[in-house]
């Protein structure tokens, strides 16, 4: 059996190890799906629980705190949902959640665990923000490969913190549909509740709601009032959001809008995948160089990939005859431990 054990702790700290052994699935994989914000309200449960997720930032603010959803919580909703009386198959939602290894290739890609590099793209954004307030205001940002979300979920608290009709987009991407319904968009949800946009909602119903505070761990019931504040929100702070699942290969044909922020953490680690990823990014970009930003491992052991593996298939000749080479700086590094770096790409 195909096994990478990237294990993962559930505070977000990565341990990076991997082997492989025995040969790949034969698999096809995930198609293009648009998941409309509706659908994604509707698959809610009833109370979501969550814990702090606390990011260091090297930047003037000390950390950022956000609140993410417990994956245990994730795993009793699927129970819930009716899903907990067999042995889970392996490719469903709660074979992910139970099984052995944290990655299958084409069957899932990782998005139920926020991987380390996703905090970094955090620091590196607040970086920016700091440069300029309400950075992220009024622009198109696209997170590809987004799992858990924590780089989008970091801008849209920072979107609902800032003042309204600001006008941005925030479209986020993951290989499994179950994993934007089941972990990002609670994410996001936790995100707008932590935020004086929901302040209006807290004061209507003070019996229902914890106290908005990410740096402690709590239970937020969901209930059709506070579906309707959060849409409400989203209104009146100019932001659209837009989920779409499936593999990058599948996804480049549905993309039309470009964006003036795409983002990408811990996708690299598959050297087979490169060229659609690559492609994929390319096709995102403004041509008026924005930022497109790499985060990874320097290496990810026994499978191949790694920072030099992409800039490699970035810089090749396959690239450059189909409009996607590009160059990368490094913009961010961490060199303690397994290197960790954050790459800048300019299209070339
Ligand atoms: C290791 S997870 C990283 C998740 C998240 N970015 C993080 O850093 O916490 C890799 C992500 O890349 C995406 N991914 C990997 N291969 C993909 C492919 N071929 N097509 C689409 N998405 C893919 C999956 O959605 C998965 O969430």
């Amino acid at each position: 059996m195909f096994k990478f054990d990237f294990g993962i702790e559930d505070d977000g700290v990565e341990l990076a190890q991997s082997e492989s052994s025995s040969p790949k699935l034969e698999i096809q994989s995930e198609p293009f799906t648009d998941l409309p914000l509706s659908q994604l309200l509707e698959s809610l449960p009833p109370l979501i629980s969550y814990s702090p997720l606390s990011i260091p930032l090297s930047s003037s603010r000390k950390n950022a705190t956000l609140a993410r959803r417990d994956l245990f919580d994730a795993r009793f909703q699927l129970i819930s949902d009716g899903g907990g009386d067999e042995p889970p198959a392996p490719t469903s939602a709660l074979g992910f959640l139970d099984a052995p290894s944290d990655l299958i290739p084409g069957v899932y890609e990782g998005g139920l665990k926020t991987w380390e590099c996703s905090l970094d793209l955090v620091d590196y954004l607040a970086g920016l923000e700091d440069s300029r307030s309400s950075y992220f205001s009024g622009k198109r940002i696209f997170e590809v490969g987004c799992g858990t979300g924590i780089p989008s979920v970091y801008i849209l608290h920072r979107l609902f913190c800032g003042d309204p009709n600001a006008g941005s987009h925030v479209h986020l991407q993951d290989y499994n549909a179950s994993v934007l319904e089941l972990i990002t968009f609670p994410n996001i949800i936790l995100a707008w509740y932590m935020s004086p946009a929901s302040a209006e909602y807290r004061a209507s119903a003070p019996e229902e709601c914890p106290p908005a505070d990410p740096s402690v761990p709590g239970e937020l019931p969901i209930t059709p009032d506070l579906k309707g504040a959060f849409t409400a929100s989203l209104a009146t702070h100019g932001i659209s959001l837009a989920f779409s699942s499936g593999s990058w290969d599948s996804l480049i044909n549905h993309l039309d809008a470009k964006s003036d922020i795409v983002v990408t953490s811990e996708t690299i680690y598959r050297t087979e995948a490169l060229p659609a990823l690559i492609a994929l990014l390319r096709k995102a970009c403004t041509d008026t160089q924005p930022h497109c930003l790499v985060a990874a491992k320097v290496l990810y052991f026994g499978v191949g990939g790694g920072v030099s593996e992409f800039v490699r298939a970035l810089e090749s000749k396959t690239m450059l005859e189909k409009g996607c080479a590009g160059k990368a700086e490094s913009v961010w590094e961490r060199k303690v431990g397994v290197g960790r770096k954050i790459m800048r790409i300019e299209w070339v």
